[in-house]
């Protein structure tokens, strides 16, 4: 009778876990039809933000580029590249033969983590160190090059509210920097600031956000590129739209009669995401309440943590972690690297999900507990990859190009037309499963025959590459017509 009684304990217990997985599952789900609301309400927010500044909580940001990079580029370019925990520098060398990188050298350091919520001067004085390093070991091998280069790229992956293609203020910080006395400034001027205090003569003649950078390099090899999404430790993305249906900036004249926007997709919300305890747990404990919500269940920052609770839930509902919570409940101590390495897991017993909980998180749990870690890693990946995929096809919606025959006027072959979407960031490019779902979302939303013609392209490196005053500027010729 002992026996038979810890059985049926242990059978509740583990039933518990079960439920906690269960509710979980229910609160993530992404039928077809909340994806399509999700696309709908992407597009109704998108028009939003492009009627007025704070129309929405989508920034839609002016870019001022209004051409994109064609292949035919040539020259030695540096560029600068902060976008988050790494402030990386390179040179890139363009052929100006059809879409040639003739090469490219770069460098990354860590920004330390004081750094990342101290002082704009601390911060930008780094950035500025890390160049003065590289170009002054790159000028023994390039100096004839150097000596003429004065002019330096600037990929900087927050919100900035642009004044014009080579400046613009800081809105807010997001993915973990918060250094107060940066917002509201002109972030170029702090970075030539710093560069003036280093002796280093150079000048920002570009400033863009990294999915611009994306769309740039995507554009550079495929002129059919016609927005960019990334999906690393922040999730954004960015296209070209039409300069007449900016409506919050009238008159805004381009030769091309197109400008970039910087969508800031990141801070997308609509009543449609579905949304679970854990998620309204992690946006209360984070820096950044009731900001970012789109990221928060999208991006590499956030996607391990959600698995964290979820795992913890259940070590403090049932036994199937046995005594020991270990890390289960500090923040972020299950990284999404690990929470992809963990679903990846192919070995039969799972040993790979073994090793990760007990490094990182101090926990030993029998093998039926490590199929139930693997199927919470998959809940929050698919749910993260189809509403990724629904904002992607949101934005093919607002440019006519999602086969609904919803067309700008004057076109008529928007069923046809190829579109592609430069895809850049580790989610997409490294996370198999991730990539899988979302390819497989868009197929779902945009039926076979259309999605036929929407190619998702990984784009190496696009912070870097298309750093160029000639491949991102305000152009007096006509290289890309939005829609
Ligand atoms: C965050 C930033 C955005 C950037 C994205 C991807 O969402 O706010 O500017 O593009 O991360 O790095």
């Amino acid at each position: 009778a002992v026996l038979v009684g810890r059985r049926v304990k242990s059978w509740r217990r583990w039933g518990r876990a079960v439920g906690v997985l269960r509710e979980f599952e229910e609160g993530c789900a992404t039928p077809i039809g909340r994806l399509r609301q999700v696309v709908d309400a992407m597009v109704v927010e998108m028009h939003a933000g492009l009627a007025s500044d704070g129309g929405s909580k989508l920034k839609m940001l002016l870019t001022f580029v209004d051409r994109l990079p064609d292949g035919k580029e040539e020259g030695i370019y540096y560029a600068i590249d902060l976008g988050g925990a790494n402030v990386r520098v390179l040179r890139v060398q363009l052929g100006g033969k059809r879409s040639m990188i003739l090469g490219h050298e770069g460098e990354s350091n860590p920004v330390p983590r004081n750094l990342l919520t101290n002082s704009t001067v601390e911060l930008f004085d780094l950035v500025a160190m890390t160049l003065k390093h590289f170009v002054e070991k790159d000028e023994n091998g390039h100096k004839l090059v150097v000596e003429k280069t004065k002019e330096l790229g600037f990929t900087f992956s927050f919100p900035v509210k642009q004044k014009s293609v080579s400046s613009g203020v800081l809105i807010k910080w997001t993915k973990g920097l918060f250094i107060e006395d940066t917002v509201g400034r002109d972030v170029t001027q702090c970075l030539e600031e710093a560069l003036a205090r280093r002796g280093l003569n150079m000048r920002v003649t570009v400033l863009v956000n990294d999915t611009v950078g994306a769309l740039a390099l995507g554009h550079y090899y495929d002129k059919d590129t016609v927005a960019a999404v990334i999906i690393g430790a922040g999730t954004n993305a960015c296209y070209v739209e039409r300069t007449d249906a900016i409506i919050k900036c009238q008159g805004l004249l381009t030769n091309s009669g197109g400008m970039v926007i910087n969508m800031e997709w990141g801070n997308f919300w609509s009543s449609h995401l579905p949304r679970t305890p854990y998620d309204i747990a992690l946006d209360d404990e984070s820096q950044n309440r009731n900001e970012q919500g789109f990221e928060k269940l999208i991006s590499g920052m956030y996607l391990g943590d959600v698995a964290r609770r979820v795992l913890y839930k259940m070590a403090l509902e049932s036994d199937v972690f046995g005594d020991a919570i270990g890390g289960l409940s500090t923040p972020f101590a299950l990284s999404t690297p690990m929470m992809a390495a963990m679903h990846e897991d192919e070995s039969p017993d799972l040993r790979e999900v073994a090793r990760i909980l007990e490094e990182t998180m101090q926990v030993l749990v029998p093998l039926k507990t490590r199929k139930l870690v693997v199927r919470v890693c998959d809940i929050v990946t698919r749910r993260a990859a189809r509403l990724a995929a629904a904002g992607i096809v949101g934005i093919l919606k607002k440019m006519g190009r999602d086969g609904s025959g919803g067309a700008p006027t004057g076109r008529t072959k928007s069923k046809t037309r190829r579109s592609v979407v430069a895809v850049e960031g580790g989610l997409y490019a490294g996370y198999t499963l991730f990539r899988e779902y979302l390819n497989e979302a868009i197929r779902e939303i945009l039926g076979e025959q259309v999605s036929r013609n929407v190619v998702l392209r990984i784009t190496e490196d696009g912070s870097g590459q298309r750093l160029n005053r000639d491949s991102c500027r305000q152009s007096q010729t006509v290289r890309i017509v939005a829609g």
